[in-house]
């Protein structure tokens, strides 16, 4: 069965069909497809296509394929173009030829925009959730050293003391900010495209504000031309998830370095590495290399519809079909990763005197000692000097800043540094509490 043909004098090439056939990925938007066509029934028993009765009979039907399609038989031997195509085939074994008015007024091309919309509504609520419980996994892992001192690096030296809850809610920041950047993709999302018909509005008066209530959703799109050419809801759910895989691929980068032999003060959870086959004493972050790796192929979707997308002509072209997979390899790609990311932070622990030892072994207090200095009066280029040299003469004799005359010993304790830097959005000990404390609040309100 096809949803057109009447034009046609031969059927498709067995070689086009399978080439453009779409059911094999787009079956998984079958629900929403389903549920769409239901609300679409009411709104043609309103424009008086439909009766009551038959609107009853169509949305029985409809309810009962839905749930023939939880069984795998329900696909088997199925060659249907497309989902849309399946469905209405399904329906016309149902009911007949009632089955024939479903699709007045309406295209596929504002079916294929509804129905991703549906679905990828849902899966933004359900990223927003893996988000927040990942979330939650760090804020815990915080707490649970919350006075322990590590070194922040910059060009991966040690560079200064921070607390250890303070480089996790550098983590907490961009993650929320990724929250935000879904939350703007799902109200872009969350808009009823039904009505706009092929690509120049649908020939019957359906009440569109109607649907879109019915449907769940916050409004309706503006143009149908715009609907028929747009995917960029698409892109903007596909930078936030790029933007989350960014970040969770520099946390997995910090990791496995920190985890590392070299490194030697995080230590990753059994239940998330894996040995080697060979070398016995290997225990590799591979976890967190899947994610590093899972980064780039999100990447990868989101630039593979962006090239999809250039330079189309409007409005619908069967290029967009290409749309699909990335979207859903990308939501797929991405909610693994946090789920991994969360069993990740659950299961790791800091050794506090490892880390500690890092910072006291190097010269992570030698900004503490140049300021101290310009505290009590010595222009800070020439402060940052005189520290300079007492670091160079240090490292060459091979001694430790402890090693350094005792009457320094406060100045030389990372700690004492720390304090100093009692600052909004800083690293001091009262600081830090607090921010704790509050991400925990805004997570709370972050959760969907
Ligand atoms: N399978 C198609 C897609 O995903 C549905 C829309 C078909 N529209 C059309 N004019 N051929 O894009």
């Amino acid at each position: 069965m096809k949803l057109w043909g009447g034009r046609f004098q031969k059927g498709p090439s067995e070689v086009f069909e399978r080439f453009s056939n779409s059911l094999a990925f787009d079956r998984r938007m079958i629900d929403a497809d389903i549920r769409g066509s239901i609300a679409f029934a009411g709104a043609l028993e309103r424009v008086g296509i439909l009766t009551a009765l038959e609107r009853g009979q169509l949305a029985e039907a409809f309810e009962k394929i839905l749930e023939d399609s939880r069984q795998p038989e329900f696909y088997a031997g199925a060659t249907d173009e497309d989902v849309h195509t399946l469905v209405i085939r399904k329906l016309k074994e149902a009911v007949g030829g009632l089955a024939d008015k479903i699709h007045t007024g309406r295209s596929r091309n504002e079916q294929v925009s509804l129905d991703v919309r549906l679905w990828l509504r849902d899966q933004i609520i359900a990223t927003r959730e893996d988000l927040t419980a990942f979330l939650r996994a760090m804020l815990e892992l915080a707490a649970r050293y919350r006075d322990a001192v590590i070194p922040g690096y910059t060009h991966t030296r040690r560079a200064q003391a921070v607390l250890w809850p303070h480089y996790i809610l550098a983590y907490f920041e961009m993650f929320a900010r990724d929250n935000e950047r879904l939350c703007e993709a799902y109200r872009r999302t969350n808009l009823m495209p039904l009505g706009s018909g092929a690509l120049a509005g649908s020939g019957f008066p359906f009440d569109r504000e109607t649907l879109a209530r019915e449907l769940g959703f916050d409004g309706i799109t503006r143009n149908s031309m715009d609907v028929s050419a747009d995917r960029d809801f698409m892109l903007d759910f596909l930078n936030a998830a790029s933007t989350i895989m960014l970040h969770l691929s520099r946390l997995a980068e910090d990791w496995i370095l920190y985890s590392s032999e070299e490194y030697g003060w995080l230590e990753l959870g059994d239940e998330v590495t894996s040995g080697s086959s060979l070398m016995p004493q290997k225990k590799n972050p591979d976890s967190l290399e899947l994610i590093r790796g899972k980064c780039g192929r999100v990447f990868g979707c989101q630039n593979a519809l962006f090239l999809t997308m250039k330079g189309l002509p409007l409005t619908y072209n069967r290029d967009m079909q290409e749309d699909k997979e990335k979207l859903f390899e990308a939501v797929d790609q991405t909610r693994a990763s946090l789920e991994m990311a969360r069993v990740v932070a659950g299961a790791a622990t800091l050794k506090p005197e490892v880390a500690f030892a890092a910072c006291d072994r190097s010269w992570v207090v030698a900004t503490d000692m140049a300021e101290a200095l310009a505290r009590s009066g010595t222009p800070f280029h020439q402060a940052h000097q005189i520290v300079g040299k007492l670091v160079l003469d240090s490292v060459t004799k091979g001694e430790k800043p402890k090693d350094l005359d005792p009457k320094l010993a406060r100045l030389l304790d990372p700690r004492e540094g720390m304090r100093t830097r009692e600052i909004f959005g800083g690293t001091g000990p009262e600081t830090v509490a607090l921010a704790l404390a509050e991400a925990e609040r805004r997570l709370t309100r972050m959760t969907p």
